[in-house]
């Protein structure tokens, strides 16, 4: 038989959205009565805003004639979405980029997952801790991880960078020589944020210590508040650091559609085995093209109807929508004595589990006594243990209903 990846057997039970799944399927099948309310997985509930959807039925129609029938696209993206996105996500924040440096694809799992793949497999990798899971999985996959140690419940060789309620959920500086760090912000899971100070320390310590920093911004569009940056290349000095990763998935309801965008600067520099210096640009872009053919055309079409006017407003009021639900979460938790974090500038709120529950038996109760489904923190890591996390992505009655079921129970 033909061997295989042995670096798979490394990873630890199943991909956590998956595992909630499989519980909540499984209290469905014992408990059809039960009236579920979803609030784990971050996905969004609105329907597609119009702009959009006009923009993707005129494209279909494009389809159906040979004179404006299109076959494979450019596999980095089609001109016209990506200069809506540096015109429309950048330049109006003073921030050049160029056309070669975005890279559209079909979501920032994906491009997160895949990005690893073009740094050696002895690059040492540190992430926030709690996490989003892709990050860690996919370089356990590549073999970077090292063992996992049933103790201490984390990798050998991955450095992890603590966020609790003691450091306010601001990761210290590594503590070793890493040369890849993940950063998210406004973070998943615990919807916390940066100041532009904040992230030049990291933009700062990278360029001193030769690390990239792979910043997964999808929630970008949920920031509320002035001093939180919008883009990592807001600081001096990203373009030598920084990729940055997009997404259209939670602002325009694309989480089944898929759409979302990679910015990788041509300033960003590796180094080959013999020590001359490769461009990441140029790696990136070969992986695409070869592992990619595009996104479609009409979901491309639809992704560049945000950037109109009417696209726009409709974004604004898809976000307004989903961060009312935060606060009515966060404000509904808070009044019941509940230690709640994040959802101010992002549609994820953190709490802290009630008389020190762990997680999952905080998931079990609210399952079983209030019919909620959220996601245990521990899920997203060790330092994530003792907190849970519910999305703002529900429908409004839900999300009302669900603090009035949480109010009843006794915590
Ligand atoms: C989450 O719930 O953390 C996200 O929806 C997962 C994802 O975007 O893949």
């Amino acid at each position: 038989m033909t061997s295989i990846n042995q670096n798979y057997l490394e990873l630890q039970g199943s991909y956590l959205f998956s595992e909630i799944a499989k519980r909540r399927t499984k209290f469905i099948q014992e408990n059809p009565n039960a009236e579920i309310i979803s609030l784990g997985i971050g996905d969004v509930t609105r329907g597609l805003p119009d702009a959009v959807l006009k923009a993707m039925h005129s494209a279909v129609d494009e389809l159906a004639a040979p004179s404006s029938f299109r076959g494979y696209g450019p596999e980095q993206g089609y001109d016209f979405l990506i200069n809506a996105i540096i015109e429309n996500d950048y330049k109006a924040r003073g921030i050049n980029i160029a056309t070669n440096e975005v890279f559209v694809s079909d979501g920032s799992k994906c491009d997160v997952g895949n990005i690893q793949e073009i740094f050696s497999e002895n690059s040492i990798v540190a992430v926030q801790d709690p996490v989003y899971p892709v990050y860690v999985d996919t370089n356990v996959m590549a073999g970077r991880s090292g063992k996992y140690n049933q103790e201490t419940k984390r990798y050998e060789n991955i450095a992890y960078l603590e966020c609790t309620a003691e450091n306010d959920f601001k990761p210290s500086l590594p503590d070793r020589k890493v040369d890849i760090i993940y950063l998210c912000y406004p973070n998943n899971p615990t919807g916390m944020t940066l100041t532009k100070e904040e992230l030049k320390v990291w933009v700062d310590y990278a360029k001193k210590n030769n690390c990239i920093i792979l910043y997964d911004s999808a929630y970008e569009a949920f920031i509320q508040e002035e001093d939180v940056p919008h883009s990592i290349y807001e600081i001096e000095g990203a373009r030598e650091v920084a990729i940055e990763f997009r997404s259209f998935s939670k602002t325009a309801g694309f989480t089944g559609v898929r759409c979302a965008y990679t910015v990788v600067p041509r300033e960003l520099k590796g180094l080959d085995a013999a020590g001359n210096e490769v461009l990441i640009n140029d790696l990136w872009n070969r992986r695409h093209t070869t592992k990619f053919n595009g996104v479609s055309y009409v979901t491309q079409r639809g992704a560049a109807a945000i950037y109109s006017a009417e696209g726009k407003e409709q974004i604004k009021s898809l976000v307004d929508y989903y961060m009312t639900n935060a606060a009515i979460i966060r404000d509904g938790l808070a009044s019941l004595g509940l230690e709640v974090f994040g959802g101010v500038n992002a549609p994820y709120i953190w709490l802290k589990t009630p008389n020190g529950m762990d997680s999952w038996s905080f998931f079990d109760k609210l399952l079983t006594e209030a019919n909620i489904v959220g996601t245990p923190g521990v899920g997203f890591g060790q330092s994530g243990q003792g907190y849970f996390r519910l999305t703002a992505f529900g429908s409004r009655e839900n999300t009302e209903k669900a603090v009035e079921r949480i109010r009843k129970l006794s915590l």
